[in-house]
């Protein structure tokens, strides 16, 4: 009788985890809000005190998420747009909903300023990229040629 009653306790707890395992599952299907991550990232070996990175960010959620602010131990960094030949920084940049943000060469960049070492090809500076109303996302930029261009599908 002791043994018996033992087993039905513990049958109830076994079906009460999966049955959470399941809708937690089923939520998963449908994210709400951005689903961020991040590829192509790089820095060309710095010529001078200033630096610039790339990187995309591509967004599978069904909401558009803001990059407010990037931090490195590198230095100062800030958010460049590019308009003709002139940049300019901007306070914040748009991550579309199933879409992207690029920063590319000749186009938005990461601008890095004040370096407290100029990072050399082989070596990673690492970045933590700031967005409105979500975790933090650390990015590691590997450190290529000051010429280096990334080929397309790279
Ligand atoms: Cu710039």
């Amino acid at each position: 009788m002791r043994r018996f009653s033992a087993t039905a306790a513990i049958r109830p707890l076994v079906l009460v985890t999966a049955g959470t395992l399941a809708l937690a599952g089923c939520g998963g299907d449908e994210p709400a809000g951005p689903d961020l991550s991040v590829s192509g990232a790089y820095m060309p070996q710095p010529v001078s005190d200033m630096a610039a990175g790339f990187l995309t960010v591509t967004n599978k959620g069904d909401e558009d998420a803001e990059l407010t602010s990037v931090t490195s131990d590198l230095g100062e960094v800030t958010v460049h747009e590019t308009e003709g030949q002139a940049m300019r920084e901007v306070s914040s940049l748009d991550v579309p909903a199933h879409g992207a943000l690029v920063l590319e060469s000749g186009g938005s960049h990461l601008m890095f300023e004040q370096l407290a070492q100029k990072p050399r090809e082989g070596q990673t500076v690492s970045v933590t990229l700031h967005f409105t109303g979500l975790d933090p996302v650390e990015v590691d930029l590997p450190v290529k040629a000051a010429t280096y261009r990334p080929t397309s599908g790279n």
